[in-house]
């Protein structure tokens, strides 16, 4: 009874901090692939890695999967240091790493299988049958991967990244090079087994992040730049812009548009339009009518958005 007590109190800590990156650096040479980067990520969250080419989102991956050690830091899964305990640690990681290797000469089934196998599980058609139901792969289970569409191999990349039921998922841009309805369908099985698994997926394309993750890490050469939910972006100190976009039939002179309370700046963008950044807590459509019936002018088209995730990825990582 007491044990069983243990147990439990053991697996609440686990299950509080999934992944810690504590300061964690990674070298090649003179360059940092990954600079002193620090973050938390709790369980059941889903993360989303964003950045550019180059940023070192694949390195801080194979960081965490231990498939790297780092140069200095620490990166801990489930509260186990990994470069202590790595065969303990892959054993709660399903990884689909970037470009999803796969044996293309083997069959779908024959290669779950395999891998099942080497995660030493107890009933492995079972686990493989769960896996081809799950990611939807029924129908192109008896296939040779290589007669596979994209779309599909990217679920077996999934199902084997699954198979032996990790808590944690590292995703290395699952849907790059997926068509328009292939990147849904991943997408939707992501959020579906994320329901129940920590995980983190990169990815540059900034509306994958707001599609499937409740939170974003930004991260730029290297430095992570932030780390926020999701939903806040749009109002996040760096973000605090409004921008209103007007057309008016003529020409203005763009230091009365500058003048209008609120304004941070205004470009013209073409004739007799104009981008007009203002702040979050000004709207300043109705001064913008007055001013356009005081100059003789008449305006054709205006809209007003916030600035979303995309201008604030474009923002740090310039
Ligand atoms: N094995 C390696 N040897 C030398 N440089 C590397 C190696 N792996 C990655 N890099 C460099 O580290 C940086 C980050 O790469 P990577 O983590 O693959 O970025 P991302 O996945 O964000 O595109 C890049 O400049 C890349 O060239
Ligand atoms: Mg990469």
């Amino acid at each position: 009874m007491v044990c069983f007590k243990s147990k439990k109190v053991i697996s609440l800590k686990i299950s509080n901090m999934s992944i810690s990156v504590s300061k964690v650096v990674k070298s090649y040479g003179l360059q940092k692939a990954v600079n002193e980067v620090s973050f938390d990520i709790k369980a059941g969250e889903i993360v989303g890695f964003l950045g550019p080419n180059g940023a070192g989102k694949s390195t801080m991956m194979r960081l965490i999967t231990g498939y790297l050690t780092p140069s200095a830091g620490v990166v801990k899964v489930n509260n186990m240091d990994v470069s202590l305990y790595g065969k303990e640690v892959r054993r709660n990681i399903g990884y689909l790493p970037e470009h999803n290797p796969l044996y293309l000469d083997m069959y779908v089934k024959e290669y779950l299988t395999m891998v099942g196998g080497i995660y030493q599980l107890p009933k492995v058609a079972a686990s493989v049958a769960k896996m081809v139901e799950l990611t939807g792969l029924g129908n192109e289970q008896h296939k040779k991967i290589e007669a596979l569409s994209k779309g599909y191999r990217q679920r077996v990349g999934l199902a084997q990244a699954l198979i032996h039921n990790p808590s944690v998922l590292i995703l290395d841009e699952p849907t790059t090079g997926l068509d328009p309805n292939q990147i849904i369908e991943v997408r939707n099985l992501i959020k579906t087994i994320g329901r129940e698994k920590t995980v983190l997926l990169s990815t540059h394309i900034m509306q994958e992040v707001e599609a499937v993750c409740e939170r974003v890490l930004i991260i730029n050469n290297g430095v992570l730049v932030t780390d926020q939910k999701s939903d806040n972006l749009a109002f996040s100190k760096v973000n605090t812009e409004l921008v209103v976009d007007v057309e008016f039939n003529n020409s203005i002179n763009i230091n009365l548009l500058n003048q209008l309370e609120g304004v941070i700046k205004t470009e013209n963008v073409a004739n007799n339009q104009y981008r007009i950044f203002s702040t979050t807590n000004q709207d300043i459509r109705p001064e913008l009518f007055h001013l356009a019936v005081k100059e003789n002018l008449v305006i054709l088209s205006l809209s007003q958005q916030k600035q979303g995730l995309e201008d604030l990825f474009h923002q740090l990582t310039q």
